[in-house]
């Protein structure tokens, strides 16, 4: 076959149609989790032999939109989103589908099983999650040993890694401080940032992690073993943000980002997943939703941008947010650059539309960008809030 010919057949608009008429059809058939599994374990497999990544690569050409922060170079601003990827299985994977950079875990300190299954649900009609996952992972020392052997085979990915570090379960609030800070720890060596996860809905009591003193408390903790980490190896701190969720009030919200930023963390993620939900006649989604859990995707976008409007003002526009929630194309991308976010996060998006969706919102940002005369993602962070 004619290279251009072949080219052709593999490009990301022929991935996208593959997804839809194959791929799509089989995952909606089996249990959500599973599918999900399987997923993940079947792009690691990809990703590990040479002639399957090579297809892989060139069937999802990463769309480049490069921008700098936190002092990083993210070749392009869509990252995949904390949840998908808990175990770093398939970390090279996501950078060879073409994310400009990977969030990791939620990772707890020691490993856990989660919720009892089945906890997570789609709600196709509303190309919407439900999950009630509960933080399951492998624990901080399996993750910080797959992250070293990833880096010492060379199969680390070209883009940042960031790692979402969650609370265990049977840690009390009290001792949210330690746990949190010991994952940091053994993660330290191996990610480039740090996400504080106080925002998942189906840890009990996470939530409160979200208020002034606790969450001081858990923060000057990370911070500490940043320090410490960053002399003994003789490198730099790393950037340290924070997931929120789109469920706290709006004066919650900036009280929160005033913590935050009093801390000294780089920045902020918004949003996790919520526990309201949207009304619906019909009944097969009235029943999915009523699904205990934390809800994601397209019900999730208007709250979402929302949140990350309301941290842009307060901050002036001077604190760097990573948006995430309901981003499922071109336009709720730009929604939320324009409204603060830069650089943004998808996970469901993914699970409806397949790999194809990566390009299409990098390609059309930069059309975006283009039809508004600007030369970089940069000058269109927070272009709404001055209108
Ligand atoms: C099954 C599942 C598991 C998730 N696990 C985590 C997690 O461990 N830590 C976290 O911060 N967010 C987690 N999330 C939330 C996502 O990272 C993201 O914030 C949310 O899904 C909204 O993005 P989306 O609308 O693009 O899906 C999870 C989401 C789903 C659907």
């Amino acid at each position: 076959m004619r290279a251009s010919v072949k080219n052709k057949l593999l490009t990301g608009k022929s991935m996208g149609i593959v997804w839809s008429l194959f791929v799509k059809p089989l995952i909606a058939i089996q249990d959500s989790e599973k599918a999900h599994r399987r997923a993940v374990k079947a792009l690691a497999i990809a990703d590990s032999f040479l002639p399957t990544r090579g297809l892989l690569k060139l069937a999802n050409r990463r769309a480049e939109l490069p921008s700098e922060r936190f002092g990083l170079s993210f070749p392009n601003p869509l990252g995949i989103a904390a949840g998908m990827d808990k175990d770093a299985q398939a970390l090279r994977g996501w950078a060879n589908l073409g994310f400009g950079f990977v969030e990791i875990g939620g990772v707890t300190v020691e490993p856990q099983e989660g919720n009892p299954k089945p906890r997570m649900f789609r709600v196709n009609k509303l190309q919407a999650l439900v999950n009630r996952m509960g933080f399951n992972n492998i624990g901080s020392i399996a993750v910080a040993e797959k992250l070293a052997k990833a880096k010492s085979k060379g199969k680390w990915p070209d883009v940042p890694v960031a790692a979402n570090i969650g609370k265990s379960k049977d840690t009390t609030n009290e001792d949210a401080a330690k746990d949190y800070s010991k994952t940091v720890e053994r993660l330290w060596p191996y990610v480039d940032l740090f996400i504080i996860n106080v925002s998942s809905p189906n840890t009990p009591g996470l939530h409160e992690l979200q208020q002034d003193v606790a969450l001081t408390a858990v923060l000057k903790a990370c911070f500490v073993v940043n320090g410490e980490m960053a002399k003994q190896t003789g490198e730099d701190e790393k950037p340290i943000l924070v997931k929120i969720s789109p469920d706290l009030e709006n004066a919650e919200i900036t009280a929160l980002v005033d913590i935050v930023i009093a801390a000294g963390c780089a920045g902020i993620v918004a949003t996790n997943s919520t526990t309201t939900r949207p009304t619906s006649s019909d009944a097969k989604v009235k029943s999915q939703l009523e699904q205990s859990g934390g809800l994601s995707g397209r019900p999730l976008a208007n709250r979402s941008t929302e949140v990350i409007r309301i941290i842009a003002e307060h901050t002036g526009g001077d604190f760097p947010i990573i948006g995430v929630g309901g981003i499922s194309g071109v336009e709720d991308a730009w929604e939320k650059i324009t409204n603060g976010a830069c650089l943004l996060q998808l996970y469901s998006a993914l699970i409806f539309q397949g790999p194809s969706v990566v390009k299409q919102i990098v390609k059309g940002l930069r059309r975006k960008l283009s039809e508004h005369g600007l030369s970089s993602l940069d000058q269109a962070v927070g272009l709404a809030l001055s209108q």
